[in-house]
């Protein structure tokens, strides 16, 4: 199946793009195969994107919650330009002021009132990678305690902790076996119709059952726990939940991780998630948006943890990138001086409101959810049902496209729209992005998008 077929399924004008994305498949590994729309990005501005045929976009997807402070943004470009001159990098055998300036600003921005320190990276996924070698190291315990339909990345320890990857590819890969996997609580499908807070003590109570049954407690060095699943669809635990497990790991002595890597950043109305909860995580793992559009990423946390690693534990020829760290260390300045965290609450808040008035529309809008710019629309059959509907999600997305809005699925039934817009998006582009969404569901409806377009898209399943 050649991708240039697709062209006969709509009158959008993709030549370009579609002469990219023909090299692109010939070259590049099937590993990367996730593939939405024939979109070959050329530029990227604000909340906005274009692509090779000119055809311009409002970005719901962020770059997968990457550009909180908006693409290419101007304060962050001047700092790099500033940088470019002078001192792209130099690894660590030496040291260098941005390493300092980041991880400082790191350790003041995060919660916790005990001393911290910083261990650089370059990904989510490397960074993750370190706060399960930093957690093995101090506690000395075998175990790995992680969550159903999680997602901390593809390197070999995270692909092996995370709860989203096949059981065939987790058994092709001979995934770590030292990997233990507990429910994340989904208050939208939680068993026996539980109220939130009920939800919370039940999902609580599995693991403490397990730790008491099953696999002591005590052999556990980490729980990698996210404040908000967010590949999982936008599950935001109950309060009680999140609550109890910080609880309950200090009991049995094992480092909480939190995951901000998603979520962090002001996304959520909060600078991080996990401050909805008013829990303290011993580490705090961050990526994606902390970068302002360059590969950063870092663990902050206890010092004692951190620092017992062996001086190679973290260690590699990029980590604090000194160019990349001056792009984070702008874009930190920029989301605490342009209130970011209180501008997604308010304009999530906003999109929230419109959001549940489509779900009292239409029978085929079952759940909405998440906090700040972190948003949910579970697409499902019937909502007395709650029954997932991947198709029509995929093809409301696909009309999105059409009309000009990005916007991707995923979640545990890859039947969830994914809300996530930079931060700097107007009030006027995110109503035109919700009234394309209302549109395209409408479509939907009245069967105006074939099936004929599921099998183009290489989405999350
Ligand atoms: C919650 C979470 N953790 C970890 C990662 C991995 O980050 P990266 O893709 O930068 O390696 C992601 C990426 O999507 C993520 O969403």
């Amino acid at each position: 199946m050649s991708i240039k077929e697709i062209s006969k399924l709509t009158s959008k004008k993709i030549s370009k793009n579609l002469e990219i994305a023909e090299e692109y498949e010939k070259y590049v590994t099937k590993g990367f195969a996730f593939k939405y729309f024939p979109v070959a990005i050329v530029k990227t501005k604000g909340a906005k994107v274009w692509d090779a045929d000119g055809n311009e976009y409002i970005d719901f997807l962020s770059s997968a919650a990457k550009y909180n402070i908006g693409h290419t943004n101007e304060y962050v470009v001047k700092a790099i330009k500033e940088g470019l001159e002078n001192f792209i990098h130099y690894c660590l055998y030496f040291y260098h002021e941005p390493a300092v300036k980041f991880a400082k600003l790191l350790v003041e921005i995060t919660p916790g009132n005990f001393k911290k320190k910083v261990a650089f990276g370059l990904s989510g996924s490397e960074s993750c990678d370190h706060a399960i070698k930093a957690s093995l190291l101090y506690t000395e315990r075998p175990n790995i305690a992680s969550f159903t339909y999680s997602y901390y990345g593809t390197t070999y320890a995270t692909l092996s902790a995370s709860g989203s990857f096949s059981p065939k590819l987790r058994k092709r890969i001979h995934a770590l076996p030292n990997v233990y996997f507990f429910q994340y609580p989904d208050t939208y499908r939680c068993p026996f119709n539980l109220s939130e807070e009920e939800c919370g003590e039940y999902y609580l109570s599995l693991i403490e059952d397990f730790f008491k049954s099953t696999i002591a407690g005590e052999s556990f060095a980490i729980f990698l726990a996210e404040p908000i699943q967010g590949d999982a669809g936008v599950l935001v635990p109950p309060k009680n939940f999140m609550r109890g497990l910080r609880k309950l790991t200090k009991e049995y002595g094992i480092i909480f991780a939190d995951d901000e890597i998603q979520a962090g950043m002001a996304r959520t109305g909060k600078m991080f998630a996990i401050e909805h909860f008013n829990v303290e995580p011993d580490l705090i793992i961050v990526g994606k948006a902390v970068g302002g559009g360059m590969p950063v990423s870092a663990v902050v946390g206890r010092e004692e943890i951190l620092d017992s690693a062996l001086p190679q534990t973290y260690f590699s020829s990029y980590a604090a990138h000194a160019l990349s760290l001056r792009a984070a260390i702008a874009t930190i300045e920029y989301i605490l001086r342009e209130k970011l965290a209180e501008r997604a609450e308010k304009l999530g808040n906003h999109a929230k409101k419109r959001f549940n008035e489509l779900k009292e529309k239409y029978e085929i809008v079952g759940d909405v959810r998440g906090l700040g710019l972190l948003l949910g629309v579970e697409i499902v059959k019937k909502k007395e049902t709650k029954e997932p509907d991947r198709t029509s999600a995929l093809k409301i997305i696909w009309r999105c496209w059409e009309k000009g809005l990005l916007m991707m699925t995923y979640g545990k039934y890859g039947n969830v729209l994914r809300i996530a817009p930079p931060l700097v998006i107007s009030k006027e582009e995110l109503d035109k992005a919700i009234d394309i969404i209302e549109e395209s569901i409408k479509d939907v409806i009245a069967g105006k998008v074939t099936d004929e377009i599921v099998k183009y898209l290489r989405a999350w399943e």
